[in-house]
């Protein structure tokens, strides 16, 4: 449900990469330039699956949020990766149609717009999709954007504290909020100081999957 009228979720279009990629950046800070979702990337990740990338406008129809998703195969039993190998360096080479799993490459509210549940509108427009296309649920690497202030803490302690709501995460409490469980810890997903580098492997089940 949109309770916010002023906002709406259409699908990325190559039009908007620009204001994509400047939202990107104003997201990712610190993440490294060779792991950032450029201009030319949105492009072809709109040619390539267009279901999968989603947009936030407001009522000018400019951007202020985004997510970016493709479809895989999951190994839960070796999940360990990187997040720049999972999405085809950007381009989603990766995506894969036969796949069951919709994996969460990407979620970025602009920081002047966090807050007011945008990114739940994107979540949830996701599940949408996981439902419409009968896949087993949504994966994603959650960056514990938090993990700087804590990390004389063992990660795993970190994470055990935030799923007990000890500790707030600016990213991966909001993840569980949507009902995303945790079922793993990538100590190397990306190159991003703000994060040491690490993500938690977070797993939406599809209530509605059927085999
Ligand atoms: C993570 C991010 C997408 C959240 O976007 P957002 O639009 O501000 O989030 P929402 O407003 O939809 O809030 C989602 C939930 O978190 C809660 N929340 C948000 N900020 C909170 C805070 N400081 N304390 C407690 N709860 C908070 C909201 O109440 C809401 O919960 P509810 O819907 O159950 O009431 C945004 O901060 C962002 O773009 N971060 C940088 C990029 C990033 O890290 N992406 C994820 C990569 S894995």
């Amino acid at each position: 449900m949109n309770n916010k009228p002023e906002f709406r979720i259409v699908l990325s279009a190559p039009d908007m990469a620009d204001d994509l990629a400047a939202i990107q950046r104003a997201c990712f800070p610190k993440l490294a330039e060779a792991e950032r979702i450029t201009a030319a990337h949105y492009r072809a990740q709109i040619a390539r699956f267009p279901e999968g990338q989603m947009s936030i406008i407001d009522k000018s129809g400019r951007p202020v949020a985004s997510s970016t998703d493709l479809i895989c195969k999951m190994d839960f039993e070796h999940f360990e990766h990187r997040y720049i190998e999972a999405v085809g360096n950007n381009w989603l080479t990766t995506h894969d149609p036969t796949g069951d799993w919709l994996y969460g490459a990407d979620i970025g509210v602009h920081p002047d717009y966090r807050g007011q549940g945008l990114s739940r509108m994107l979540y949830e427009a996701r599940q949408n999709l996981i439902r419409r296309l009968n896949l087993k649920g949504h994966v994603a690497g959650g960056l514990l954007s938090g993990y700087g202030q804590h990390s004389s803490l063992p990660v795993k302690e970190y994470v055990d504290q935030v799923v007990a709501e000890k500790i707030f995460d600016p990213t991966l409490s909001i993840q569980l909020r949507r009902g995303f469980k945790v079922r793993g810890i990538f100590n190397n997903y990306v190159d991003d100081p703000g994060c040491q580098n690490k993500a938690a492997l977070i797993v939406w089940d599809n209530p509605d999957y059927r085999a």
